[in-house]
């Protein structure tokens, strides 16, 4: 299994040449991790960014799970949010000669110094989620549409506000979170979800009181919950005295929790004060019942075990010198090149489509719920 990248390469060439031998009566000269069981045994190293959240947790477990199916032995890390100490977890796994990595970084452009050893030593790179930048050696990416992802956070406060259908007019009061600076997510979520509340605060029908409408003024670090509430918190003092704010753009459940705390406090949730509409994402646990409750509003649910397929068909691909399945080979480019990618679909979720979604999509059990 060593030389894969080179192998990569000519693989159109090995293959015609392979089909040439085939019709000559021969077998594959010299492609013996071609065959049946070829990758028995090799290990795949798994890097994750943090368990502080349980999305993550899913994903690592999912992964797992595909990739010990097809026979694989794994080693799966978690970076507890510390690029440094993520760099240094990969490291390792190198050193311990692991056959291919898959990565979610917790720093996007942490990682080129540690991919080149993964090159050197042969090891190819699936960028998992969050796209690795400033790196020639990502072979490949698995992800949702992200941009898909802020869209539907954008479209969900329209409609609910009713400016989509034209029944209200407005103008009403929304603030904005982003995710944190250092994943290449962060801007295809925002401006995902901008792209739809531009034209509506650009007409004055939604506005943003506090002002802060760059990207750069709204994100929040390690997408941490707690500086989430604190800005709210400020934003709330600052701007809301005597007004109230009618919806707020978060991009992630864990900064919903933090904006929702902070909203609870000064009084939203109350009889009189209804909460705001409220966005989030990855359909936690914790955030989906709280939707149920009626606090948060939506989520966009993204399905972990797709994802996780899709990581690990390419690892499987990769490692038996076939093309991964890819889906979109234009919209991820990571300074040095265009990350071939294949990007699953997410679905918009509230109180109206949890249960259809979630509960009979076998995300969730009923109970998981309660
Ligand atoms: C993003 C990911 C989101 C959310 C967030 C915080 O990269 O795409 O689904 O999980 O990180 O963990």
């Amino acid at each position: 299994m060593r030389n894969r990248r080179a192998a990569l390469t000519t693989l159109v060439f090995a293959s015609s040449l392979a089909l040439a031998l085939t019709a000559c009566g021969q077998n594959g000269a010299g492609g013996g991790k071609k065959e049946k069981g070829g990758t028995e045994g090799a290990t795949i190293g798994i890097a994750m960014p943090t368990k502080s959240s349980e999305r993550w947790i899913s994903d690592g477990a999912n992964v797992e799970k595909e990739l010990k199916t097809k026979g694989y032995t794994t080693k799966l890390v978690y970076g507890e949010d510390d690029p440094d100490q993520q760099v240094a977890q990969i490291e390792n796994m190198i050193t311990q000669g692991v056959d291919a990595l898959i990565i979610a970084a917790i720093d996007n452009k942490s990682l080129d110094n540690v991919l080149r050893q993964a090159n050197d030593a042969d090891i190819p790179v699936i960028s998992y989620d969050r796209l690795i930048l400033g790196s020639e050696n990502v072979d490949y990416y698995a992800s949702f549409d992200n941009t898909k992802v802020g869209e539907l956070q954008g479209t969900y406060i329209v409609d609910r506000l009713g400016l989509k259908d034209g029944s209200k007019k407005g103008p009403f009061n929304v603030e904005l979170f982003a995710g944190s600076n250092d994943d290449n997510n962060t801007k295809y979520f925002f401006n995902g979800a901008m792209k739809v509340l531009k034209p509506y605060m650009e007409k004055g029908q939604l506005v943003v009181r506090s002002r802060q409408t760059g990207l750069n003024q709204v994100t929040t670090l390690r997408w941490d919950g707690g500086t989430a509430q604190k800005r709210m918190d400020d934003l709330l003092t600052s701007s809301y005295r005597g007004s109230r704010v009618d919806a707020v753009l978060s991009p992630y459940d864990g900064i919903s929790i933090g904006i929702l705390s902070s909203l609870k406090s000064d009084g939203y949730g109350s009889a009189g004060k209804p909460m705001p509409v409220v966005t989030g994402q990855d359909a936690e646990i914790a955030s989906v019942k709280s939707i149920i409750a009626g606090e948060q509003t939506q989520t966009v649910y993204k399905d972990l075990r797709q994802l996780a397929k899709v990581a690990s068909n390419m690892v499987d691909a990769v490692l038996n010198d076939k093309k991964p399945e890819v889906n979109d080979t234009t919209s991820y480019d990571n300074g040095p090149k265009v990350v071939p990618a294949y990007l699953l679909q997410p679905v918009s979720v509230d109180r109206s489509n949890y249960e259809n979604v979630l509960v009979d999509g076998g995300y969730y059990t009923a109970n998981d719920l309660k």
